[in-house]
């Protein structure tokens, strides 16, 4: 791979900054990725870290032991970027008992990721297929033929809220509550954000807490077949998960379930339907085809068209030369996901939307330790959604040319969907 000398140049971080801070770059990132991949695909930006943009780059610092996680957790997180614009003391009260795997580096993520993944397994998962059908037939039963209806609202947000929300035992009378604060909680992830929007996101914090904290005591209390009661159960080697533990899993699960999930069928079916030649296509595949292998390349395809997640990173545990441009010890790295996904040298003509591509797994989950622990569960919603909407509607339509996107980037989805089905 071609060296690339260091820079820090000012047009570069002006793209960059685009990106993250302006409606026009959130609404539209992938030409300002290629421009900063053309340019320079590793690069050491004035702001402060190395941003990466090609595939390579991108996998090698998300697999490679040299990075991690800063360590500190969302308490961390929150105060590096924050904690300036807050009283710290609450902060720290509020995130310190957080032991989340997202946040987490070898052994305690080892330990932590063993302990949930024996309860979160591939056959859990397979076997909610039924389940998760008729979740998808009851919200579609409500679509009203040559009427508007917002996807987002009525399909792509409740469908992964109420399929999490089931499998950790979350009773359904309180599901309509936690998509608003799940809608705030996420918040916190995002690199740039309004001090509302701070405010916002830490109360929801906070309900969060209390909630799975009560749950978890219920729980423990009557274990039932779910999936926070397996939690509970769950041991290796004598050793289990502690009660910090058990409310951070819950509370992570419940919300990487949510946006991600409602993304991947927002932006997917946005990309169908300004994709037509596409979009017939799988359809008349799935008329005479192998319908379970078209409906998983597809989903593929479409987490990496337009990835659900488009920003992760690392930090470097010690001195790494990333393509000839040297991260210091204890440098961030931001690894770009949705620009990763187009990069020509690994995918070929990668602004084309090809369902049936068959060219290896885009890093929307990421890759390594961290890969997304719920990616099957993910693939199984999305799968169910598109085969579901293509055999119960003829023809689907975009009610509106330029719908709007959430004024977000490392969760990328769109605020409303407006589509016509007949
Ligand atoms: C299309 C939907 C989804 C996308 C694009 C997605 C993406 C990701 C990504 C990029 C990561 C890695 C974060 C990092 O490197 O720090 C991740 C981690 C994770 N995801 Fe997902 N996710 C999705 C759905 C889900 C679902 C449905 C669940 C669970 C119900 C879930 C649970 C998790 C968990 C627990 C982790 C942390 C794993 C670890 O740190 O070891 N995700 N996800």
């Amino acid at each position: 791979m071609a060296p690339v000398p260091p820079t820090a140049d000012p047009s570069l971080d002006a793209v960059f900054a685009e990106v993250v801070g302006t409606p026009e770059g959130r609404r539209d990132p992938y030409e300002r990725y290629r421009l900063l991949r053309e340019a320079a695909p590793v690069y050491a930006s004035g702001l402060g870290m190395v941003i990466c943009t090609r595939y390579a780059e991108c996998q090698l610092v998300l697999r490679d032991p040299r990075f991690g996680k800063a360590g500190g957790g969302l308490e961390e997180v929150v105060r590096n970027r924050f904690g300036h614009r807050h009283d710290y003391e609450e902060l720290a009260e509020l995130l310190s008992d957080r032991r989340s795997l997202l946040f987490l580096n070898p052994p305690d993520h080892t330990r932590l990721r063993g302990l949930v993944s024996k309860a979160f397994t591939p056959r859990t998962v397979e076997g909610l297929r039924p389940e998760i059908a008729a979740m998808v037939d009851g919200l579609l039963d409500e679509v009203v033929a040559g009427e508007v209806t917002d996807v987002i609202s009525d399909l792509a947000f409740p469908l992964p809220a109420n399929v999490i929300s089931h499998m950790l035992g979350v009773p359904e009378e309180d599901w309509p509550r936690f998509r608003s604060v799940m809608n705030a909680a996420v918040v916190l992830l995002e690199p740039v954000i309004g001090d509302e929007e701070l405010e916002a996101g830490l109360l929801a914090q906070r309900e969060l807490v209390e909630y799975f904290s009560q749950l978890v005591r219920a729980r423990r209390r009557h274990l039932g077949e779910d999936l926070l009661s397996h939690l509970i159960a769950v041991q290796e080697g004598g050793d289990r998960l502690s009660d910090a533990e058990l409310i951070s899993t819950a509370i992570l699960l419940f919300g990487a379930g949510f946006e991600t999930t409602t993304n991947l069928i927002g932006n997917g079916l946005h990309a169908l339907l300004t994709h037509r030649d596409e979009l017939g296509r799988l359809r008349r595949g799935l008329e005479s085809g192998d319908r379970p292998q078209l409906l998983r390349l597809a989903v593929e395809e479409l987490l990496r068209f337009d990835s659900p997640v488009q920003f992760d990173g690392r930090h470097a545990f010690e001195e790494v030369d990333l393509a000839g441009v040297p991260v210091p010890e204890g440098g961030d790295v931001v690894t770009i996901l949705g620009a990763a996904n187009r990069d020509p040298a690994r995918f070929s003509d990668p602004d084309r939307l090809d369902l049936r591509r068959e060219e290896g797994p885009p890093l929307s989950f990421a890759s390594g330790i961290h890969f997304c622990l719920g990616a099957a569960l993910a693939r199984v919603e999305g799968q169910i959604v598109f085969g579901k909407l293509l055999d119960r509607f003829a023809d689907m339509e975009l009610a509106s040319a330029e719908p709007e996107w959430k004024n977000r980037i490392t969760l990328r989805g769109l605020a409303q969907l407006p589509v016509v089905f007949s």
